[in-house]
């Protein structure tokens, strides 16, 4: 059968984005009813070329630019949208991008817009946690969405595990030991997400798109602790695993690690209190995976999956 429908992805060259478009090229029960047509600021980029060589339509469009989002969803059934806030660290920036994107699927009569959101933090936490933009801004969004009444489902990407390995998991003074280091107690619920599994989901919304208008998927495989995550390393890694522990790091410590890294003191902030956010309200408020699980036609990769693919702890042992 001929490829149809057109769903355009945004963040197509990027990590949610790109596994959206990876499922809807390779899967056997979508590629042959879709087109995927790929965003990107820059056709060249060697991500794009891919994309194109394996069958993707490349259009070129900016988020901060309606009339461009407009064109790359004419035609288009469902849509992918995602921003990405650390590009420019603005969240008014980021929800106006976001806001652009609503604009332009309505304009455009886009049948299913997948939101890339996440929870207003402000409110869940009644606003002893006022600075986790990145979080308030695609929520905003997403009420943006709900009021404008365009058809669309919100899609939740949990923790990424990507965060973890090499980066707050890694060898450390004064012996090397791998040492996994969050501002939060060994006990906070974290719904790890492997973005590679992008695609699952929005395979899910899409063809169960009827009964998931208006609704929200929580994007994790499940929640586990920090000590459950070093617990895991330890099997698999039985010799690094060793001295291998989990630390709850001083609040002030974790800001100045932050901040030597170059993030103003603004984003070091927000981060300390998106960590904050997993062990006093529950990255996704305390709910439950089971009903976004329940959707699924595909497996999600699990931690123990992850931590054997990931590069940063190759040639352990
Ligand atoms: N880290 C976490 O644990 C976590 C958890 C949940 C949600 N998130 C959210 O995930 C988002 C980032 O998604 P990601 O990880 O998929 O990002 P990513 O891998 O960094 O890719 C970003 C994508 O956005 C596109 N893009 C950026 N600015 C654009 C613009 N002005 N116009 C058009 N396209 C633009 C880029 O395309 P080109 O460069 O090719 O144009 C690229 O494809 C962030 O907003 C973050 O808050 C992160």
């Amino acid at each position: 059968m001929a490829a149809n429908k057109i769903i355009t992805v945004f963040g197509a060259t990027g990590a949610q984005g790109g596994a959206v478009a990876q499922t809807f090229l390779q899967d056997l029960k979508l590629k042959s009813e879709w087109t995927v047509r790929a965003v990107t600021r820059d056709t060249t980029k060697e991500s794009a070329r891919k994309l194109a060589s394996q069958g993707a339509e490349i259009i070129s469009a900016n988020l901060n630019d309606k009339s461009t989002l407009v064109k790359a969803m004419t035609g288009a059934t469902a849509v992918y949208g995602v921003t990405n806030y650390w590009d420019t660290m603005d969240k008014q920036g980021e929800f106006q991008q976001g806001k652009n994107l609503v604009d332009a699927a309505k304009e455009a009569g886009v049948e299913h817009f997948i939101w890339s959101s996440l929870l207003n933090v402000t409110k869940l936490s009644n606003g002893k946690l006022p600075n986790v933009y990145h979080f308030d801004s695609k929520a905003k969004v997403e009420e943006y969405a709900r009021q404008n009444g365009i058809p669309a489902t919100f899609f939740l990407p949990g923790f990424y595990m990507s965060n973890i390995p090499g980066v707050a998991f890694r060898p450390g003074p004064p012996n090397n030991a791998w040492t996994f280091g969050l501002p939060v107690p060994e006990t906070a619920p974290l719904p790890l997400f492997d973005t590679a599994d992008t695609g699952k989901f929005v395979k899910a919304i899409v063809l169960r798109r009827d009964e998931l208008l208006g609704k929200r998927i929580f994007g994790a495989t499940a929640y586990l602790t920090g000590k459950e995550v070093v617990e895991s390393f330890k099997n698999a890694f039985p010799e690094a695993g060793k001295t291998a522990s989990y630390f709850s790091m001083p609040q002030d410590m974790y800001l100045r690690v932050l901040k030597s890294k170059g993030l103003p003191d603004f984003a070091a902030l927000e981060l300390l209190e998106n960590m904050l956010l997993l062990d006093q309200f529950g990255y996704y408020g305390g709910a439950k995976l089971d009903e976004s699980h329940s959707i699924l036609e595909d497996k999600l990769t699990t931690w123990d999956e992850y931590i054997k693919k990931s590069k940063a702890f190759q040639g352990l042992n």
